[in-house]
């Protein structure tokens, strides 16, 4: 270990107190997700296996229907998985997108990352990776993705995420085709429960760094949509050597600003946790004023801080941490600004 890390890693916590190493957070009140992760690190595990198994526990529980199998049905009525994991010792990332079924998403995001040299593996050709590594194929529906599906086609297929197309004639449905003539089609308001995606960071007692999302997408989303989960620097990031960050909320906007890899970026020049999270909010609302999205933040000495950008019925931010502070992981808030 070069020897700032020492010097972070174990002599800072003592001088500032509180925080402290190891160190679990993530996004939402997904306390079991946090229990898990940190009960791995309590016994030794690394921050890597730390992540996966946080966010596999989600998948399990179906966190909110917005993480796992049976939430959140794309235009076809499936459900399709996006995740990723970072380990910020290596700088290898494993990704999946637009994974159909398979339950655990992470877990083959971490296959993608130790058993090939790629990055991202998506759709059919994902799946059939994954069978091939041991994973299980099952059909992802549930009676309740069902169920969102058939009320969705009852409501003529509405609302969706389709602009300047014509509907097909006899209902607003799929197929669509391009309309020539423009039309301004307004922003779908932000449906704050089909966001729910876990952005989870971890960090060993030594300061490695992992890093690792999970989540089902959008309800209603195009076939084929990949959002912000899966992408390195927008739903997470991870550098043993300047911290980490994992962001969830509008994703199709907010991986057009990498804000995991900004705030990371941010820490690493010595800007506390909080701030780097605010700055990476602040430079996607000079674009987009109203967009959902919430974001966390943790620094080599275990600072950790969270930003979200507050709009009609999102105000707080909720996240999850666990660190020596408490036995039991701690649910925290931030005001969105
Ligand atoms: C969390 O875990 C407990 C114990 O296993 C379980 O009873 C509870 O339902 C879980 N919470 C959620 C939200 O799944
Ligand atoms: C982490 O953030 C805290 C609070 O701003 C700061 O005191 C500390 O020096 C930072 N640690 C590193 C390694 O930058």
């Amino acid at each position: 270990m070069p020897t700032s890390l020492i010097f972070f890693t174990l002599i800072c916590p003592l001088v500032f107190g509180k925080a402290s190493l190891p160190l679990v957070i993530n996004t939402w009140n997904f306390k079991n997700a946090t229990e898990a992760a940190w009960a791995v690190l309590q016994s030794g595990g690394s921050a890597l296996d730390a992540v996966e198994t946080g966010c596999n526990r989600c998948q399990e529980e179906q966190c909110d229907g917005s993480v796992g199998y049976g939430g959140n049905p794309d235009e076809s009525g499936e459900t399709t998985l996006d995740a990723m994991i970072m380990n910020g010792n290596t700088m290898e990332v494993g990704a999946v997108g637009d994974l159909r079924r398979i339950k655990n998403a992470i877990g083959v995001a971490r296959a993608v990352m130790e058993h090939t040299q790629h990055t991202m593996l998506v759709g059919e050709s994902a799946s059939v990776f994954a069978e091939n590594m041991g994973f299980i194929a099952e059909d992802l529906t549930t009676i309740k993705s069902l169920d969102i599906f058939t009320q969705w086609l009852k409501g003529n297929c509405q609302p969706n995420y389709r602009k300047n197309v014509l509907p097909n004639p006899s209902k607003s449905c799929p197929p669509y085709k391009p309309q020539v003539k423009l039309e301004q089609k307004k922003q779908l308001p932000a449906d704050i429960r089909s966001h729910d995606t876990i952005g989870m960071i971890a960090f060993d007692q030594y300061g490695h760094v992992a890093a690792g999302t999970s989540t089902n997408g959008l309800t209603h989303k195009v076939p084929g949509r990949v959002g912000d989960s899966p992408i390195v620097g927008a739903g997470a990031y991870a550098d043993s050597l300047a911290g980490a960050a994992a962001a969830t909320g509008d994703g199709d906007i907010m991986m057009r600003f990498l804000p995991s890899y900004l705030a990371v970026e941010l820490m690493r020049t010595g800007m506390d946790p909080s701030a780097a999270c605010k700055m990476a909010i602040s430079r996607i609302k000079r674009h987009y004023a109203d967009f959902f999205g919430a974001i966390i933040c943790a620094n080599l000495t275990g600072h950790y801080g969270a930003a979200c950008n507050k709009v009609d019925g999102f105000l707080q931010f909720h996240y999850m941490v666990s660190n020596g502070e408490s036995d039991a992981p701690l649910l925290k808030s931030v005001d969105c600004f």
